[in-house]
């Protein structure tokens, strides 16, 4: 339900409450309560070449090994106090193996187990975990194609925010955000809404096609994102700097390892989140993006922010050109058994085609005729 609470003349639009038409295909609400889920808590990334990829993320992006063995690195931020927020797993396809939330108590577990098989997922639970410092753990293929887990017990680890004299100039801090891509945007935005996840910001046209969503759980801009492309797949997973001068910290270490060609989008200012970002592709591709300086959004009634598909400046504050490959790469995911999950073709409008196909066209300046289009110019 739109209910504009900002003049209409502003861009973007501000709205009490999601904006996103809820669809006639919707999952089905489950009876059950949903997990109470605290935040996004770690992803589970399969490499095909465990050396490089350590070399990737340890040497260049400078996160914590936690443990690691002969098939497995446990990675941390630097301010993270449980056991990781990075597995990479050697493996034969590379993929991402599970998007893993924390939740608040050992009782949520049940209660995941409940929601999802009143939903008809296929739900496992190993009261030893799936992988070290996690115990005990649920794995769903969620409604949407995804291998999700839920754990509350966890090993604690040094929080190393006070050890500056570990820190790098391009210091990762926390594990900020998951990205998602998925067929049917308002569908999987209807089901973490279910799941008890909440709408901050969505790109939008006027015929109510809905692009992407972002969606928290955390009091920040998000723990999640609704990608819309070929799904399921994985967008990519983001990691928090203190400060945007650390961003800049990595692509210059970057250049100077002769390793530009791994930044793929950025630096620069996002429209959407606000944020500061750089997008990077690691050793089998999978794409990591580095974000900082985001808002608050912990109030009940934190506005929702809608940005036109058209608006030059949603994606990149300072107009700056989103690369194609960002719109049409993406990590497959694996179901329980390990096997990658089949991707379906989306078939709303892609974000890509409305901003530069045939009848594309995006704006700086709404309804301004004499700046022009800036056709071919902008994704
Ligand atoms: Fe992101």
């Amino acid at each position: 339900m739109s209910n504009p609470i900002t003049p209409s003349s502003a861009e973007p639009v501000v709205t009490a409450s999601d904006p996103i038409p809820v669809p006639v295909n919707r999952i089905p609400t489950p009876a059950a309560t949903p997990p109470d889920i605290l935040r996004c808590a770690y992803m589970e990334i399969v490499v095909t070449d465990l050396a490089a990829s350590r070399k990737f993320y340890v040497d260049v992006l400078d996160l914590v090994v936690t443990e690691e063995d002969e098939h497995t690195v446990y990675l941390r931020s630097f301010e993270e106090f449980i056991h990781h927020n990075l597995v990479l797993r050697q493996g034969p396809v590379a993929a991402i193996a599970a998007f893993s939330y924390r939740v608040r108590s050992p009782e949520d577990l049940d209660r995941a187990v409940a929601f999802y098989t009143e939903l008809g997922c296929r739900v496992e639970r190993r009261a030893e975990g799936y992988v070290k410092g996690i115990g005990d753990s649920v794995r769903v293929e969620d409604p949407l194609g995804f291998p999700v887990e839920f754990f509350y017990d966890v090993e604690h680890v040094e929080r190393l925010a006070w050890r500056y004299d570990l820190y790098t100039p391009g210091a990762l801090v926390r594990l900020d955000h998951f990205n998602q891509v998925t067929p049917d945007v308002p569908r999987a935005v209807a089901h973490m809404e279910d799941l008890g996840f909440r709408v901050t910001e969505d790109i939008q046209d006027e015929a109510g096609t809905t692009y992407a969503a972002w969606m928290r759980r955390k009091p920040t801009v998000h723990d999640t994102a609704m990608t819309g492309g070929d799904g399921p797949r994985m967008h990519h997973v983001a990691f928090a700097t203190h400060e945007k001068h650390n961003i800049i910290a990595i692509c210059d270490k970057l250049g100077a390892l002769r390793m530009s060609d791994v930044i793929e989008r950025g630096p620069g200012r996002h429209g959407v989140s606000n944020a500061f970002y750089l997008y990077i592709r690691d050793p089998d591709g999978h794409r990591i993006e580095i974000y900082t300086q985001d808002y608050y959004t912990g109030d009940p009634d934190n506005p929702v922010v809608t940005w036109d598909v058209h608006d030059n400046q949603r994606r990149d504050w300072w107009g700056n050109a989103v690369v194609p490959s960002w719109y049409t790469d993406a990590s497959l995911v694996l179901d329980l058994d390990g096997e990658p999950k089949p991707v379906v073709s989306r078939t709303d409008d892609s974000e890509l085609e409305v901003t530069i196909g045939a009848d594309g066209f995006s704006y700086t300046r709404k309804g301004d005729d004499a700046q022009g289009f800036k056709l071919g110019n902008t994704l």
